[in-house]
């Protein structure tokens, strides 16, 4: 597929086959995601990548950040113990939760540039992705701001999770929302 047929045809992917990409297609995905710009070639993307049995403590540690951000009760009611149970397996259906993650710089110009071209990594690795016939959801939810959620997963406090994608075959790819036209955002400054 063309780049830019692909740039168009990409849609963020909601629900997921049960089936696993093989590892070595997301290597590729995300070798794919590395040829991002980055500002002295810092490459400051990092990447924990949750499959097959290692999804149960990610998704333990996001049950858990939601009760302690107050988003799911923490008491042991039957309609609590539900709705853990239905978000737990709605998560541990999907094949595959790359967190994605950098360093913190501690100048914020730098922090800055580091942050823009994690977000380029990322936009590649779901182009590279698209054309794999593999599916990704960018998420950015409370829990990645949750402090003992970033330990719980074995990150320090000198790193931050820029976002966590779900992976794996679309099982329902949604319509194209369509653009507003780019002269509703462009001003052409010529003199
Ligand atoms: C930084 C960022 C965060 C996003 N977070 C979420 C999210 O938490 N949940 C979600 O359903 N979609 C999320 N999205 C996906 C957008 O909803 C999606 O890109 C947009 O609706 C356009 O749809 P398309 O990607 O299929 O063209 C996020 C996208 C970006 C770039």
């Amino acid at each position: 597929m063309a780049i830019r047929e692909t740039i168009k045809a990409r849609r963020s992917i909601h629900s997921f086959k049960k089936d696993v990409v093989d590892t070595a297609v997301l290597k590729e995905i995300f070798t794919y995601g590395s040829y991002a710009p980055s500002h002295y070639m810092k490459e400051p993307w990092r990447i924990k990548l949750y499959q097959e049995k290692g999804k149960q403590h990610l998704v333990d540690a996001i049950l858990t950040s939601y009760q302690r951000l107050g988003m799911i009760p923490k008491n042991q009611h039957a309609k609590t113990v539900r709705m853990l149970d239905s978000m737990g397996q709605f998560l541990l259906d999907i094949p595959h939760h790359a967190v994605i993650y950098l360093p913190i710089e501690p100048d914020p110009v730098r922090y800055e540039e580091e942050y823009a071209a994690v977000c380029a990594f990322i936009q590649n690795a779901q182009l590279a992705a698209w054309e794999f016939g593999v599916g990704m959801l960018w998420t950015i939810t409370p829990y990645m701001h949750d402090p003992e959620f970033v330990a719980e997963i074995g990150l320090s406090k000198q790193e931050k999770i820029a976002a966590v994608l779900q992976i794996g075959y679309p099982a329902k790819i949604p319509r194209d929302k369509g653009r507003t036209p780019i002269e509703e955002k462009l001003e052409l400054i010529n003199e």
